[in-house]
């Protein structure tokens, strides 16, 4: 199955039982400052969790569906292996209250809450062929008490119940984006030891000091991740070869015969992320998610160096991804400008980046005590602008360590040149 049948098959499935398909919001958050990029495809329906929005007069419905676009930062430098990723997609249903029927055969436009939310993921899952490994249902921890309907629920549906496992705050309560919102336990869903889908039932809103107070009414917000559910479904043996990625791996194999896997991967999903910010209107800069841009644009710049890949090549590279993902997302169509942002914003680093990396070739030796480590860092950080991060990637590929030493040293030298340069 493609992935754009996948969509088709999720989007029809919940519209049928009185969803209506929203499209994605985009990577900027309208109007949650609590945010800098969207992380979750909830985020544009807080709102309507909390009544300040009415989901009837908006949508004709409680129940929404949407595939989301998402970008996460948490773990840029973890990029490269074979499970995380910045940008990526989230297949999500939604009901905001209040709960008429919570029967599965209810196809009405009526709140419904974890039966029918429960019954459909399984039912969903199933229909795609696919065999679910465990499911974990909250425990319950501090004042949120064990969520006993879900595991009956599971239990109902025939799910042995040796699989059905009880997990505590940390895993099974989601929520809330930003620091304050909607977010209540959740059960989620596991194929293959990878979390596929993620069902939380709002039933709680989070204040901005940690406190929990119960929403009017409560509410599905369900995430299921379309990298990750692709992976299952074409048996890749990464999320890296499903046939999102694709298109861009046959144009990397025209372009380079260097098998550095986690460079290959850098360039698929900084480009992928980098030309979604892009279509939303973002441009690199110094500041708070223009920064995230230049970040992820940076370290594309060095892995192409490293896969020795021709800088004018990379419009190859943009042309397939969004070949591949135009259809549904129309933003992308604006090629030209897409490509201007990357190549100007690539070329400036270049020659900083050409430069770093010759005076990070003479100057790093291989045995360096950590705290040198710290200082060649700053050096080069501060003569030759070489950013820190890409310092740190560049270490990696030789094998040394960054840690918590070297980034003290690196921290305090930072802090005394701050306050030599403001006098
Ligand atoms: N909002 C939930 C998540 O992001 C579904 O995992």
């Amino acid at each position: 199955m493609t992935s754009e049948e996948v969509r088709k098959l999720f989007l029809d499935y919940f519209e049928k039982r009185g969803h209506r398909v929203v499209s994605s919001s985009s990577l900027i958050p309208l109007d949650d400052p609590s945010v800098l990029l969207t992380t979750a495809g909830m985020q544009q329906f807080k709102k309507y969790y909390t009544r300040e929005k009415d989901p009837i007069k908006d949508f004709g419905t409680q129940r929404t569906a949407s595939i989301q676009k998402c970008f996460r930062t948490t773990d840029i430098e973890e990029i490269g292996d074979e499970t995380h990723l910045t940008f990526f997609e989230m297949l999500g249903n939604f009901s905001f209250g209040p709960v008429g029927d919570d029967d599965p055969k209810n196809f009405g436009t009526d709140g419904y809450f974890k039966r029918s939310a429960i019954y459909w993921a399984y039912e969903f899952i199933k229909s795609l062929g696919l065999e679910i490994d465990y499911v974990t249902v909250f425990g319950g921890e501090k004042n949120v008490p064990f969520d006993e309907e879900s595991y009956k629920i599971w239990k109902e549906i025939g799910f042995p119940e040796d699989r059905i496992l009880k997990r505590g705050r940390e895993d099974n309560f989601w929520g809330p984006t930003g620091d304050e919102g909607p977010c209540g336990p959740t059960t989620e869903i596991y194929i293959e030891n990878i979390e596929i889908w993620n069902l939380v039932f709002n039933e709680y809103y989070q204040d901005k000091n940690g406190n929990l107070r119960k929403l009017e009414f409560p509410g599905v917000d369900t995430g299921m991740g379309m990298e990750r559910l692709m992976k299952v479904s074409q048996r890749t043996p990464t999320i890296f070869e499903t046939d999102l990625f694709e298109p861009l791996n046959k144009v990397l194999e025209n372009l380079t015969n260097k098998e550095n896997q986690r460079k290959r991967r850098i360039v698929l999903d900084h480009l992928r992320g980098s030309v979604f910010l892009i279509a939303d209107g973002l441009y690199p800069s110094n500041l708070e998610r223009g920064y995230i841009l230049r970040r992820i644009l940076r370290r594309l710049t060095l892995a192409l160096k490293f896969l020795e890949i021709d800088i004018s090549k990379i419009e190859l590279l943009i042309k397939a991804m969004i070949e591949k993902y135009a259809a549904f997302y129309p933003e992308l169509k604006n090629f030209d400008k897409i490509k201007e942002v990357i190549f100007k914003e690539i070329i400036n680093f270049e020659r900083t980046l050409s430069l770093g990396l010759k005076e990070f070739n003479r100057l790093i030796k291989g045995n360096e005590s950590d705290s040198e480590l710290g200082e060649k860092l700053f050096l080069l950080y501060t003569s030759y602008g070489l950013p820190l991060e890409i310092s740190k990637e560049l270490l990696r590929e030789e094998g040394l360590v960054w840690k918590e030493e070297s980034q003290k040293v690196f921290e305090e030298l930072f802090k005394k040149h701050q306050e030599i340069s403001k006098g």
